[in-house]
């Protein structure tokens, strides 16, 4: 059930716009709404850092930081910002409605 939505915004500066659904993690929320940009190859089991996005700086404190399992991964990235995570791990819930991230140039 969507119950808001989340905006990806790509390198070049384009918003893409998809739903919210409540306990889907933002990975296949990009991934089945075609959001270029996001691979998420291992499916989300944080093993693959295809799935990098930065949070907005506006929506830290809702989103958390990131845990170690995903920092040593996303650390191997160029373009790892204190703000990056891995959209694998993120999951959709209602206070989510209006979240922006934004995606690096590359995945790994
Ligand atoms: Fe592979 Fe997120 S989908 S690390």
């Amino acid at each position: 059930m969507s119950t808001g939505s989340i905006t990806f915004v790509t390198h070049d500066g384009t918003a893409h716009e998809v739903d919210l659904v409540d306990g889907e993690s933002l990975m296949v929320l990009a991934t089945s709404n075609g959001v270029p940009g996001i691979d998420g190859d291992c499916g989300g089991e944080a093993s693959c850092g295809t799935c990098h996005v930065i949070v907005d700086d506006d929506w830290v404190d809702r989103t958390g930081t990131r845990s170690d399992e995903e920092s040593q991964m996303i650390e191997m990235s160029p373009e790892c910002s204190p703000n990056s995570r891995l959209s694998c791990q993120l999951k959709a819930c209602a206070s989510f409605d209006g979240l922006k991230v934004h995606l690096p140039e590359f995945q790994m």
